[in-house]
């Protein structure tokens, strides 16, 4: 199927040519843009916050895909609304009131997601699946870009999807972590409907053929 949507992670973009390839992805096949926030204490990595988010955001013609790994998370909800953000992922291991966290990004009007560890198992999203418009699945551990795709994640989008049927049938599994044309349809035929890529995108001489094979994965 081709319902899926591309979220390419600017965590791998050139810094230096930021509104350069922002523009690139808006002339892409790419749903939406996925923007990585590290805080150097949840993840052993720092990325960029607010002002960089906003400039971002400026030159944006796609919805930005925040992915907030951060302690505390419910700090900061509105300022990362007001920088841009269309939707907010924050992760289960950040939230003790995980469902309190959910409640208020609906709130804000953004679109509510909720991220998981490699080793983190889907059977802890039970009693917040129906709340959320997204789970994100990690499939490497977060705090870098260009690592190897965990293999273990295809038995959890499984899961997820088993456990999302009755509940929340609409719910978005998004897959973020070693992504790239070879596994892509894998991971849709497991379950998923939102593929990040960061490294596979931007390290490529054409990132925007590689968002359409994203786009259009060859059937296995
Ligand atoms: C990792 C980030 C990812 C990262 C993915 O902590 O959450 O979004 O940018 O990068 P690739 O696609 O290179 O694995
Ligand atoms: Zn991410």
């Amino acid at each position: 199927t081709n319902d899926h949507l591309i979220s390419p992670s600017i965590l791998a973009a050139d810094f230096g040519n930021l509104q350069r390839d922002i523009e690139l992805l808006n002339t892409s096949e790419a749903d939406w843009i996925h923007v990585d926030v590290m805080d150097g204490e949840f993840v052993p990595n720092i990325s960029f916050g607010f002002p960089v988010i906003a400039a971002v955001n400026k030159h944006a013609q796609k919805p930005l895909d925040v992915h907030l790994m951060i302690v505390q998370p419910e700090r900061y909800l509105k300022a990362f609304k007001d920088a841009g953000a269309a939707g907010l992922t924050v992760h289960f291991e950040t939230c003790p009131h995980l469902h309190r966290t959910v409640q208020v990004i609906k709130e804000l009007g953004c679109r509510a997601g909720v991220a998981i560890n490699p080793h983190t198992p889907i059977s802890v999203l039970e009693d917040i699946i129906a709340e959320v418009d997204m789970i994100l699945i990690m499939s490497v551990n977060p705090g870098f870009g260009g690592q190897h795709f965990i293999e273990n994640t295809y038995k959890k989008i499984k899961q997820l999807r088993a456990m999302a049927q009755s509940v929340n049938p609409d719910l978005l599994i998004e897959i973020d972590g070693g992504v790239d044309a070879q596994n892509a349809q894998q991971l849709i035929d497991a379950g998923a409907n939102v593929l990040v890529a960061g490294s596979a995108v931007f390290s490529s001489a054409n990132p925007k053929a590689v968002i359409s094979e994203l786009k259009h994965p060859k059937k296995l």
